[in-house]
C-alpha cells in the first residue's frame, strides 16, 4: 500500500517526512537495519544477523508492501536521512481480518523527536480507514519503557505477557508484554457454540 505523504516539525525544529519507501531508500534503509540493531535490546535481530538484509531484499520488500492491500511500511526522513521505519498488516482471512499487527523503531539520535508519535498515529489512520479492523496489537519487551509510554498514549493497554519470551547473548531472559488498541465500536460477540 502506498500512503500519502506528511511533512512535519519536529520537536527541535527540523522538517521531516513519512513517506512509503522507494528505491532510492535502500542504501539509507540497510544503514538504518544494522544500526538501529546495535542500538537497543529491545529491536529483535543482532547486527550479525543483518547478512540477509541485501539490496535485492530490500529492493523485493519494498515492491512487495507497496503492492499490497494489507500492509504498508511507513519510514521517516529527516535532512533526507532514512531514520525511522514502522509497519501496519493484516490477514485478509474471514476470522482475522479484523486484527492489525504494528511495529516501529527509530534510530537513537531521533528519539523524543515526535518521530514514533506521528508514525503510530500514521498506522492508526491507516487501521481506521479499513472497515474490517476492530483491534491494533503489538509487543514490547520488558523495560522498554518509552514505548509503552508512546503506545498508552496512542490508546493501546496491556492484555497479556509472555514470560522469557527474549533471550539475549548473555543469557538474560525478558518478558514480552501484548498490547491491543480497539478501533471503531465492538460489534456483537457471537453466541457461543459448543
Ligand atoms: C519507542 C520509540 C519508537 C519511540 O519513538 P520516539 O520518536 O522516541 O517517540 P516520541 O518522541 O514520539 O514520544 C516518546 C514519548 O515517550 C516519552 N518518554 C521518553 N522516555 C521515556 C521514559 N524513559 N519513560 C517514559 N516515557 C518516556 C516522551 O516524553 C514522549 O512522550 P510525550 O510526547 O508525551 O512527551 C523509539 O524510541 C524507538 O524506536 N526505540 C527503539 C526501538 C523500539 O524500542 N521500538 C519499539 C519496539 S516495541
Amino acid at each position: 500500500m502506498i500512503i500519502p505523504e506528511i511533512e512535519f516539525t519536529l520537536k527541535d525544529g527540523r522538517t521531516a517526512v513519512i513517506r512509503s519507501p522507494r528505491e532510492e531508500d535502500i542504501p539509507g534503509m540497510l544503514e538504518y537495519l544494522y544500526l538501529s540493531a546495535g542500538e537497543t535490546e529491545f529491536v529483535l535481530r543482532y547486527q550479525e544477523e543483518c547478512g540477509k538484509y541485501t539490496p535485492e531484499a530490500e529492493k523485493a520488500l519494498f515492491d512487495r508492501v507497496n503492492g499490497s492491500e494489507n500492509e504498508a511500511m511507513p519510514v521517516c526522513l529527516v535532512e533526507g536521512r532514512l531514520v525511522g521505519v514502522c509497519n501496519v498488516g493484516w490477514s485478509t482471512g474471514l476470522k482475522t481480518r479484523h486484527r492489525a499487527s504494528v511495529a516501529i523503531a527509530i534510530l537513537r539520535d531521533y528519539w523524543n523527536l515526535g518521530i514514533g508519535t506521528r508514525m503510530m498515529g500514521e498506522l492508526i489512520r491507516i487501521a481506521e480507514e479499513n472497515e474490517h479492523i476492530l483491534q491494533m496489537e503489538l509487543d514490547f519487551v520488558e523495560g522498554n519503557a518509552r514505548a509503552r509510554a508512546l503506545y498508552e498514549k496512542m490508546g493501546f493497554r496491556i492484555t497479556g505477557v509472555k514470560p522469557d519470551a527474549i533471550r539475549l547473548k548473555d543469557g538474560t531472559l525478558l518478558n514480552e508484554y501484548a498490547m491491543i488498541k480497539k478501533l471503531h465500536s465492538p460489534r456483537p460477540t457471537a453466541e457461543t457454540n459448543t
